[in-house]
């Protein structure tokens, strides 16, 4: 049986308290619904959506997750057992908060439910990006109001050089700046050939700290040349895909080393492959599927109105860290909104 206090030995908490963080975290969410207003005014949206991740590239309700018979005990806890499998929702998105074509610059994102009864569910997000742009929660707000509604090449350039040093000094301004300009700029074929990591750790029961990241399975094909003209280039890679064959990742771990290499705190250090291996535990299994049929459109819908959180868990699985602690407070607020439900 795991401890579920022992994740506060990695932790320490914004003004000294989880109470005193929660109120900074309370903030913090009602910055992001002005965000969200900004992004419905700027996007002219008939309502409010998802305040980040907005746009749904694709969304199934009839994946798999199965983990490997040859688990390593250390890894075992809860509903995580050698041969278990359970059925999964997966929504892939576009990062911004105003639906663009797929061809603008993004990161994009991942969310997997694994459902493993009526009321336990496990919900895992990634990005395809190994480490946040942000440490913590207070420069990932900032950097999302500095950047809320800008559009344009000059426009952005403005808000990365002179805005955002203003709002988070130069040396977290530069690298964001960095970390972000690279990733969003680099060409996407397939999604289904994307690495997505979840950025910040997670409580795995006794084995301490995991990041989480998602692999291709060897073996998928190259995407084909895209139709510059299409809107939605990725997701007609990847509904061709899946008319023709499985979509196949590999579900990946890698443990807690120290404070210093592999920091819970501190959201924007990649967690190093050579001191934290990433150890393979499961399959994440997208059947091959017609995903114009009549159905499939309605269970894409029905899973738009689905709030992913990485709080959606058990306290052997908590998020971690002060970048993962905000988010239950953020993704209620923007969900709240979005689903008229304030
Ligand atoms: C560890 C870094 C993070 C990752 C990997 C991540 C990933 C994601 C993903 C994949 C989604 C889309 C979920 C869906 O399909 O419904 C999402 C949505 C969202 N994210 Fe994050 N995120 C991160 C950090 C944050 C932080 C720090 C905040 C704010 C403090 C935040 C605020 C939101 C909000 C408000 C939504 C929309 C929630 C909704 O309306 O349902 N995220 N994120």
């Amino acid at each position: 049986m795991s401890d579920p206090r022992q994740h506060e030995k990695y932790e320490q908490y914004e003004g000294g308290s989880p109470e005193a963080e929660r109120k900074v975290f309370e903030e913090l969410a009602q910055r992001i619904v002005r965000i969200q207003r900004i992004n419905q005014e700027t996007g002219q949206l008939p309502g409010p959506d998802r305040a980040f991740h907005a746009k749904t590239t694709i969304a199934v309700d009839n994946a798999r997750v199965r983990f490997h018979t040859d688990l390593p005990l250390s890894l075992r806890e809860g509903f995580v057992q050698p041969g278990a499998e359970y059925p999964a929702l997966v929504r892939y998105s576009n990062a911004a908060g105003v639906p663009a074509a797929d061809s603008a610059q993004d990161l994009r994102g991942i969310a997997v439910r694994i459902v493993v009864g009526d009321d336990e569910r496990h919900d895992l997000l990634m990005l395809n990006l190994p480490a946040s742009h942000a440490a913590n929660a207070r420069e990932f707000v900032e950097f999302a109001e500095v950047m809320a509604g800008a559009s344009g090449t000059a426009q952005v350039a403005y808000r990365f050089l002179v805005k955002l040093p203003r709002a988070v000094g130069r040396p977290a301004a530069t690298r964001m700046r960095k970390t972000l300009q690279k990733a969003v700029a680099r060409k996407i074929g397939s999604l289904s050939q994307e690495r997505y990591w979840s950025q910040a750790p997670i409580l795995w029961g006794d084995a301490g700290p995991v990041q989480y990241q998602l692999r291709p399975s060897p073996g998928g094909l190259p995407a084909p040349k895209p139709d510059r003209a299409d809107r939605d280039r990725l997701r007609t890679e990847l509904a061709a895909r899946l008319r023709e064959r499985d979509v196949v990742y590999e579900l990946c771990l890698q443990r807690f080393a120290d404070e210093a290499t592999t920091p819970v705190e501190n959201a924007s250090v990649e967690w190093p492959e050579d001191v934290a291996p990433p150890v393979p535990v499961a399959t994440l299994t997208i059947p091959r599927q017609d995903l114009d049929s009549n159905e499939a459109v309605a269970v894409t819908r029905r899973i738009e109105q689905l709030v992913f959180t990485p709080w959606r868990t058990t306290d052997a699985f908590r998020p971690l860290g002060n970048l993962n602690r905000s988010r239950d407070a953020a993704y209620g607020a923007s969900s709240a909104r979005r689903l008229g439900q304030e």
